[in-house]
């Protein structure tokens, strides 16, 4: 099996995996959509309470079992398989409209560098997208075929220190423009009583799992190439420590520009690709800012979509005697025929389902609902048939105190949050104002009963493991090394 080089390699490529367009993009337009400051409370709570206990969770599990998601599912139980190839299923349905999404980047990155004028409504109404989408597609496919050392660690190597150069470039550049105190305020100043509101609780936790790339099983596959000696809760923390600081550099970036030139900053997904450029063309020195920052954008989108194709990858590895090459064409190929109908939604083909275009309808039911669900079931899966005391022993915890609180965590606490708000979310139709413009209620009613159906079983699985532990009447057929 393949493994890092080094330490630095893997959490290079894990925080490449963690910092994509969900920091940059997502981020400011969530804390825009949900009143500023107030936001971040709920946010930091979420990233440390629940997705870093998660990421260590995962990337324990990873190295203990040695194998990806779905062979190391499998190796707990036979019957844990099919959950695998489903989160794999989820991850590379995501993968195929954040590939779109990456197109629009580079297509964008390109049309600034040669001085184009180029604006959103007429980008997409053509037939470029596909274009720009397929060949995003195809540097992820390359870089996944190379490997783990050669490809997707060299890769996040080179292109993770670039990116955080042309963030500091930008940053630096908006703490000149004189909507950088106003962007400050917005960003930092809390109103407390929003807190009160669980929409923004569950719009904290989606965003905080999307942008840590929790929940994937992601961190799982990449656990399982690390060595012994790798401190597991250290990465965790350093990777969890860079996503959040690139987030809030990005969003005070992002907030200074748009009130230094009268944007909306609760623009939604338009911020990036329709209202920032206007600014860029006004923006002394914006010749240059824009390429930049659609630079930006497409190396850290690119990064975070080699670990989800090689999720996928891994999992064909692990379970097929295809070579990696194999396995990656023929997931490049797939990932680019299911991605076809998103890249096309945006265009005069306007492809839709009720209403919503494929691509949105995608993020807010498989992107936003089915994270905190996969995280459930993974932890729930692992918790159960691992020995207890696992987690505490693969981080060098045993016997301590934080160990203890770990293993409680992960096993009854945060279990029962995910629950919370995925019932919430769904069954109560508690949707937050976040960055989606679809609501739940709004997908219809037959759509919202299939999902509210679908979550359930999920729920229903989830916690008859629990109960399944608690009775010791349904034992593991065989202890998991
Ligand atoms: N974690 C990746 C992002 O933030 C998926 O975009």
């Amino acid at each position: 099996m393949e493994t890092w080089s080094s330490r630095a390699g893997f959490i290079m490529a894990a925080v490449g995996s963690a910092v994509g367009i969900g920091n940059i993009w997502r981020f400011a337009t969530v804390v825009g959509q949900n009143g500023g400051g107030a936001y971040l409370l709920p946010f930091l709570l979420a990233v440390s309470a629940l997705a870093v206990p998660l990421m260590v969770l995962e990337l324990a599990a990873g190295r203990r079992l040695r194998a990806s998601l779905v062979a190391g599912l499998r190796s707990l139980s036979p019957r844990l398989e099919v959950v695998g190839w489903l989160i794999a299923t989820v991850v590379f349905t995501i993968l195929s409209y954040y590939l779109v999404i990456t197109g629009w980047t580079l297509a964008f990155f390109a049309g600034t560098a040669t001085g184009q004028e180029i604006r959103f409504d007429t980008f997409t109404s053509g037939l470029a997208p596909v274009a720009a989408f397929a060949v995003s597609t195809l540097c992820v496919g390359l870089v996944v075929s190379l490997g783990v050392r050669a490809g997707i660690e060299r890769v996040s190597t080179v292109l993770m220190p670039a990116a955080l150069v042309i963030l500091l470039v930008l940053f630096f550049y908006s703490t000149t423009l004189s909507g950088f105190g106003e962007g400050l305020r917005f960003l930092f100043q809390p109103d407390f009583s929003v807190l009160t509101e669980p929409a923004l609780w569950s719009a904290a936790v989606g965003q905080a799992f999307f942008s840590l790339s929790v929940g994937f099983g992601i961190l799982l596959t990449y656990g399982s190439y690390t060595d012994a000696q790798t401190s597991l809760l250290r990465s965790a923390v350093i990777v969890a420590i860079a996503d959040v600081a690139v987030a809030l550099v990005a969003g005070m970036t992002l907030f200074a520009i748009v009130f230094t030139y009268g944007l909306t900053p609760a623009a939604g997904a338009e911020l990036a690709f329709s209202s920032l450029p206007i600014a860029f063309d006004q923006m002394p020195g914006g010749r240059w800012l824009a390429p930049a920052f659609f630079l930006l954008l497409f190396l850290a989108a690119l990064t975070s979509a080699v670990s989800m194709l090689e999720l996928s990858v891994a999992a064909v590895l692990d379970r097929t005697r295809l070579t990696r090459r194999a396995a990656a064409a023929l997931l490049t190929a797939l990932v680019a025929l299911l991605g076809l109908p998103s890249a096309l939604s945006y265009s005069s083909l306007n492809l839709q389902v009720r209403g919503w275009r494929v691509l949105d309808l995608l993020d807010e039911t498989v992107g936003t609902m089915a994270l905190p669900v996969s995280a459930l079931v993974i932890a729930l899966a692992v918790m159960h048939y691992l020995p207890r005391g696992w987690l505490a022993a693969e981080v060098g915890l045993s016997g301590s105190r934080l160990g203890a609180v770990l293993e409680t965590a992960v096993r009854f606490v945060v279990p029962a949050v995910l629950m919370l708000i995925t019932v919430s979310r769904v069954g109560l139709n508690i949707d937050p104002p976040g960055w989606h413009q679809v609501t739940v209620r709004a997908l219809g009613a037959p759509l919202q009963v299939a999902l509210t159906i679908v979550l359930a079983a999920a729920l229903l699985a989830s916690t008859l493991v629990v109960v399944g532990v608690l009775r010791r009447r349904w034992p593991p057929r065989r202890r998991a090394r």
